[in-house]
């Protein structure tokens, strides 16, 4: 029997009935419109929502290709070409999917880079950045897997490449290759448990993404000054401040997917995966995708391959302790005039160490990997803890809002 007394908050009955048995639409209201966002965020802060809505279409285009992909050595290839020319919008769904991995990444590392530049990472956001930092090492996994799907060239010897590296692991290497691959060597059981896990990462990550912006709205979101929100004339609500900047953000995204996907579908794919694997063929060289290669380039860098692998792991792992790396009290780089270059110069060498890791291993290449790997290194375990002790740092603002009253 309906209860008289229950609540009409809105003036749909609906959505009254919904409320009073899971109040989910007034936590929409808070989280979602209400919530106080600082008045100087910039673009950038949109870069978590088309992350959002990129994770989104990759799991929704990825199911739609899986209905017609074969996980089979003799029939992934050609189940792929299949896709591309007899089924409906196949060849729209697959360069959706590939080129939107690509753009993924592209916004991902545009967010990473803000995060470390304005300090969001720093507390009391540290769970913050190390869920961030978890999902980053699970899109790698992702992507290296779904690289292998279409059982291509560069697909299978990928694929060899990287299962070979755990060998070098000294006294168990060898059964955690055999483990991985689930054969001898890369085969049919490898191509199975890479679809499976290709299929259900993805699912993790938005559970972790879930974590992660809850996260962001326990003590607000950062801004560009680095300073906390003090008074409520900090701040401006979601909704419809951030909300239509995050519109604005997702057309010229979407208008720029566009032109790579109609006109360039091809820009950022390797043509050698048009060839159908050949276990006897090796290609000239073996290049991951290009959001992979720093780590890559890392991985070469060093002559040792159980050295080049311990290297390539801490490059990823010590993402994880950044925030207890940098004991500056200033967050945003905006005030500290020298960290600042050194920060830029550090997303520059990550950028150029990509660039030789698609490059073959040797000369210029390798000494230019060997002093990006240094520099890295450098700059997160030297320079950005004891940084702090020789900067002068530029006066901060009290307040957000006094900005604005500077400004006028
Ligand atoms: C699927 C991937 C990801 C999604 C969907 C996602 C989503 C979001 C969203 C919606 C926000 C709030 C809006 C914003 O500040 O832009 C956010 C904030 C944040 N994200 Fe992510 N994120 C992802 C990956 C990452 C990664 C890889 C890192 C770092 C390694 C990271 C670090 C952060 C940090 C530190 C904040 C707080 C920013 C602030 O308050 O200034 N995120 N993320």
């Amino acid at each position: 029997m309906q209860d008289k007394k229950e609540p009409k908050k809105y003036k749909n009955s609906f959505l009254n009935w919904i409320e009073y048995r899971l109040p989910i639409i007034s936590y929409l209201e808070k989280e979602y419109g209400d919530y106080p966002m600082p008045k100087n965020a910039n673009y950038f802060w949109s870069f978590g929502a088309l992350l959002t809505i990129c994770l989104v279409v990759m799991i929704i285009s990825g199911i739609f290709l899986a209905m017609y992909y074969t996980p089979h050595v003799d029939m992934a290839f050609e189940s792929t070409e299949r896709i591309m020319r007899d089924v409906s919008f196949g060849w729209l769904i697959r360069y959706i999917h590939s080129n939107g991995a690509s753009f993924f990444f592209i916004v991902v590392y545009i967010h990473m880079i803000r995060s470390l530049y304005y300090g969001s990472f720093k507390y009391p956001r540290e769970l913050n950045w190390l869920l961030g930092v978890f999902i980053y090492f699970i899109m790698m996994a992702t992507a290296f897997l779904g690289y292998t799907l279409p059982w291509g060239q560069m697909s299978y010897w990928a694929a060899t490449v990287i299962t070979n590296l755990f060998s070098a692991i000294p006294f168990v290497g060898e059964g955690i290759k055999t483990w991985l691959l689930g054969d001898y060597t890369v085969g049919n059981a490898t191509l199975n448990r890479f679809f499976a896990l290709h299929y259900v990462l993805p699912f993790v990550i938005f559970g972790v993404v879930g974590l992660h912006v809850a996260a962001v709205h326990v003590h607000g979101s950062n801004n560009p000054a680095g300073i906390e929100v003090k008074e409520p004339e900090d701040t401006v609500k979601f909704y419809p401040y951030m909300l239509v900047k995050d519109t604005l953000a997702f057309c010229v995204f979407g208008i720029i997917i566009s032109a790579v996907i109609f006109f360039g579908p091809n820009l950022m794919a390797e043509v050698d995966n048009y060839i159908p694997a050949d276990p006897m063929v090796t290609p000239a060289h073996i290049v991951p995708n290009w959001y992979l290669a720093p780590f890559y380039a890392i991985l070469r860098a060093v002559p040792d391959k159980l050295g080049g692998i311990v290297l390539m792991f801490a490059a990823i792992a010590v993402l994880f302790i950044i925030p207890w790396l940098d004991n500056s009290k200033i967050k945003s780089c905006s005030f500290r005039p020298l960290y600042k270059w050194l920060m830029i110069l550090f997303f520059v060498n990550f950028f150029i160490l990509g660039y030789v890791g698609m490059k073959p291993a040797t000369g210029i290449y390798l000494l230019l990997a060997r002093l990006g790997v240094i520099y890295y290194f450098g700059f997160l375990l030297v320079i950005t803890p004891f940084m702090h002790r020789f900067e002068k740092n530029i006066i901060l603002p009290n307040s957000i809002h006094e900005i604005y009253k500077k400004k006028k």
